[in-house]
Parts: C-alpha cells; structure tokens; sequence
C-alpha cells in the first residue's frame, strides 16, 4: 500500500527519512552534506510501507518501550528544523548509549538504539521512527511507522544495515560514529 501522494506527506515522508530538502533560500541548509536532496529529487520520490524483515520486527521489539527511554539533551524538546520541511524531532537512546555519553566510548558498542521521532507538530503523535541499533559492530538502519511498518521509498524498505538513503547523509558524520546530535568524543 502507498501513501497517497500530496505535500503534506511527501513533507512528513521526506523528515521521516531524516531527509532534508534544500530551502528556496539555500542559507538555511545546515547540513551541506552530499546527502541534501533538491526539491526536484523529492518529488520523485515514490512513499509507501511494506511489511518488516524479520531483523526489523525484532528491532521494533526491542524499541517498544523507547518512550520512556532517556532523550538527548541536544535534542530533548521537539525541535522544528527548517531544513527538514519544519518537521519536529525528538531524540531518545537506550542505556547502552547513556553510558556511552557518559564514558566518551566511540565507536558506540553494539546494543546501543537511537530512535528519533518525526512528527508534524511539536504536540502531534510520531508519523515515523527513524531508528540507528549497532550490532555486530555495524549500524542497522530502520524507518517505520509507530505500529510496525517500514518505509519505503521508490519500493525500497528502508531497513537494513548500510540503508543508502540513509548512509549518503549519515556518512558526514563518520568521525562521530554517524551520529548527528550528539558528539561524543567531548
Ligand atoms: C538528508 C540527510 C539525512 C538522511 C537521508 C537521513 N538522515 Fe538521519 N539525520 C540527519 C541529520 C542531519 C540528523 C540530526 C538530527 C536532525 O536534524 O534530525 C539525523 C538524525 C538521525 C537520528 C538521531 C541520531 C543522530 O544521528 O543524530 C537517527 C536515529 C536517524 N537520523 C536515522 C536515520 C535513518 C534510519 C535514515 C534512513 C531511513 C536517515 N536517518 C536518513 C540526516 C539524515
């Protein structure tokens, strides 16, 4: 099944998969990486959900209860960021990654789960969860719905260890684990 298309999902879709569009005013982009789409890009993106691999539903499994996990304190409030389509974000990590912000610990140790709501509004429910899960030394990248199903873009889950619509963005911050909000070297 497809999300019909309009803007509005296409906007919620795009932040979804942490995608940042570039801005009619291109100041605002802040994260010039090689990863920034142009609108262009964007619009032919085909949205639309598919059943979870079985490494996927475990994950979710494991991510169930991410709501009442510690959120970055970078990113603890939603936060509206323009060059993701004013989508709100909110950050949450399980304990293996608290005691690794608290020990500098890079890479992050396997066990370790970020899951970062993307919502409409600051107050809204999550349309999607983009989740990072380290395992066997290597980032597992999911993008689902809040009850089970993945992403897909242009019939591709977005699932799997190495996602490239994940990874062509994330790779900019391979000197930080591929992680964004937090800086744990510090
Ligand atoms: C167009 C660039 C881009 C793409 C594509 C992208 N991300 Fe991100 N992601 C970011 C940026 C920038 C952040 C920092 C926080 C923010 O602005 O949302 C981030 C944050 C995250 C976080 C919180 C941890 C962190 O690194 O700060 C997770 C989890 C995440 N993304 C998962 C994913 C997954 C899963 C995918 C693929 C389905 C994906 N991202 C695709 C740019 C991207």
């Amino acid at each position: 099944m497809h999300f019909k298309r309009g803007s509005i999902l296409l906007a919620f879709s795009l932040a979804a998969c942490g995608g940042k569009a570039k801005e009619p005013d291109s100041r605002a982009v802040e994260h010039a990486g090689s990863g920034a789409m142009s609108g262009d890009m964007a619009m032919q993106m085909k949205m639309g959900m598919a059943a979870p691999s079985a490494d996927s539903q475990t994950l979710l499994a494991k991510v169930s209860s991410y709501a009442t996990w510690p959120k970055f304190a970078e990113n603890s409030e939603p936060k509206a960021s323009r060059a993701h389509m004013n989508m709100y974000v909110v950050t949450f990590h399980n304990d293996v990654v608290t005691a690794a912000i608290a020990a500098h610990t890079l890479p992050l140790p396997d066990g370790a789960v970020i899951v970062k709501q993307n919502k409409m509004k600051a107050d809204a429910p999550p349309q999607t969860l983009t989740i990072m899960s380290k395992q066997g030394g290597k980032w597992f990248w999911l993008d689902a719905t809040p009850d089970g199903k993945v992403v897909t873009i242009n019939d591709m889950p977005q699932e799997g260890f190495g996602a490239p619509m994940c990874t062509k963005c994330h790779d900019d911050a391979s000197n930080n684990d591929y992680v964004f909000t937090h800086s744990f070297a510090k």
